[in-house]
C-alpha cells in the first residue's frame, strides 16, 4: 500500500517503521525536511519529502502530529488529500481535576475535526490508544494473543485498508462503527492514560468474556 505519513517524530518512526517492514511504500513527509530524511533512513522507508509529498503520495496518510496543529493542517493539503484515507492516531488532553480530558470536551473528535477541515478526505480513527513503544514492537501480541487495533470511520474502502494494514502488522482489526465512535475511541485513550498515569494497569478492567447473547446487550 502507498503511505503518506504527515510528521517525522515518535508516532511516524514507529508506525512507519511496522509498515516498512510490513512491505509497504511508505513516504516521510515533515516541515522540516532534514528530519523527514532522517526519520525515513532510520525505519528504512524508501521516499521522504514535505508534507505535501507525504498527502499526495499516500493511498492512506497518517496525521502524526499534534492535534492541536492537525485540523490546520490537513486543511492546508485537502486539495492533496481529496479521495484518500486519512488515519487520524492523535490524541488531544488536557489536565483535569482527576487526570487527563479531551480538550475537545469529550462532545466531538479529533478526528471529526480532521473531517470537517477536509471534507474530500475519509477519516478513519485508529492506533492512538497506544503508547508509541508497542508500536515499535514487531507483530505486537500479548499473551499469546495478538494486538487488537479498534479503529473507526464512514468510508469502507477506508476501513478495508485501515484493516488491511492493520492484519499486515500482525495485529487484529476491531471494528468500532462509524466516524461518530471516534469521540469513544479518544474518551477511551485520555481514560487509559489516567489509569496508567495513577500506577495501575487499565487492562486488568476489561477480562475476556464469552460473547453476550444479542438479547442482553443494551
Ligand atoms: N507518543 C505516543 O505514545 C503517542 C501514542 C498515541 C498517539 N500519539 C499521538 O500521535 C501524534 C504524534 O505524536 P508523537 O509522539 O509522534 O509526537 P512527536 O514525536 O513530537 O512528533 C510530532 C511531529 O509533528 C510535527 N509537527 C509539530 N508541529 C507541527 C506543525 N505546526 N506543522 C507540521 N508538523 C508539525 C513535528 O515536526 P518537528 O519535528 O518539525 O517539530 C514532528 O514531526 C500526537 O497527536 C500524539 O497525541 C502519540
Amino acid at each position: 500500500m502507498r503511505i503518506g505519513i504527515l510528521g517525522s517524530g515518535a508516532m511516524a518512526a514507529a508506525l512507519g517503521g511496522a509498515w516498512v517492514r510490513a512491505g509497504h511504500d511508505v513516504l516521510v513527509g515533515g516541515r522540516d525536511r532534514a528530519a523527514a530524511a532522517a526519520t525515513a533512513a532510520r525505519i528504512g522507508a524508501a521516499k521522504d519529502g514535505t508534507l505535501a509529498d507525504a498527502a499526495a503520495h499516500g493511498e492512506l496518510v497518517l496525521a502524526a502530529v499534534p492535534a492541536g496543529v492537525a485540523p490546520r493542517l490537513v486543511n492546508e493539503l485537502a486539495a492533496h488529500l481529496a479521495g484518500r484515507t486519512v488515519v487520524d492516531c492523535t490524541n488531544s488532553l488536557e489536565p483535569g481535576d482527576d487526570g487527563p480530558v479531551p480538550t475537545t470536551g469529550g462532545t466531538t473528535s479529533v478526528a471529526r475535526l480532521l473531517a470537517d477541515a477536509a471534507p474530500g478526505a475519509h477519516v478513519v480513527k485508529a492506533f492512538n490508544l497506544c503508547h508509541v513503544s508497542i508500536w515499535t514492537l514487531p507483530r505486537p501480541s500479548f499473551e499469546g494473543v495478538p494486538l487488537a487495533v479498534p479503529f473507526c470511520g464512514d468510508d469502507p474502502v477506508s476501513l478495508g485498508r485501515t484493516a488491511e494494514l492493520i492484519t499486515s502488522m500482525g495485529c487484529t482489526p476491531m471494528p468500532c462503527g462509524g466516524l461518530s465512535r471516534a469521540v469513544y475511541i479518544e474518551a477511551a485513550a485520555a481514560f487509559a492514560i489516567g489509569v496508567w498515569w495513577s500506577g495501575a494497569q487499565p487492562r486488568f478492567a476489561f477480562p475476556a468474556i464469552e460473547r453476550a447473547p444479542q438479547a442482553s446487550r443494551p
